[in-house]
């Protein structure tokens, strides 16, 4: 299957699993028009905020059902990727209320989103494809979120 990319995923970042690719691309995509649509502006379209961070979940669910299609053991990654949502929502709160700048938002997404997919996802799709899945491999995962509890 080909994919055409309009250019907001980083060709250092396909994992080559078009599925992942391309919701990769949609999530960068929209924080980029988020970023647009907040730029010099004090509007903050806060349901297309919400959006993101739905999609972010339903990614998330995605790669949690691939992994466990495929058999592989993906408990650390999925922790991951609970944490994130969790430091998501109450950074999503925040920025509701206006206790945190909508662009401190986008700017840790996107900070966050390119090295999970450069560390975690690659090693998760690369285990996936190598075909060692099913002997129970376990995921080392590179880091946290930068963001801790504070967030
Ligand atoms: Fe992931």
């Amino acid at each position: 299957m080909e994919i055409n990319f309009a250019g907001w995923l980083p060709e250092a970042l396909l994992v080559d699993l078009p599925e992942i690719d391309a919701q990769h691309e949609e999530i960068f995509h929209r924080i980029e028009s988020l970023k647009t649509a907040c730029f010099e502006n004090s509007y903050v379209p806060i349901d297309e905020f919400d959006a993101l961070f739905e999609y972010f979940a339903m990614h998330f669910a995605t790669e949690e059902r691939i992994a466990e299609e495929a058999g592989l053991e993906f408990a650390e990654h999925a922790k991951i990727h609970e944490d994130t949502l969790g430091i998501l929502r109450r950074a999503l709160t925040e920025v509701r209320s206006k206790a945190r700048d909508a662009h401190s938002f986008l700017r840790y997404c996107e900070y966050w989103f390119e090295r999970h997919i450069a560390e975690d996802d690659r090693l998760f799709i690369s285990i996936l494809q190598s075909g060692a899945c099913n002997r129970s491999s376990s995921l080392r995962h590179a880091g946290r979120p930068p963001f801790s509890a504070q967030a």
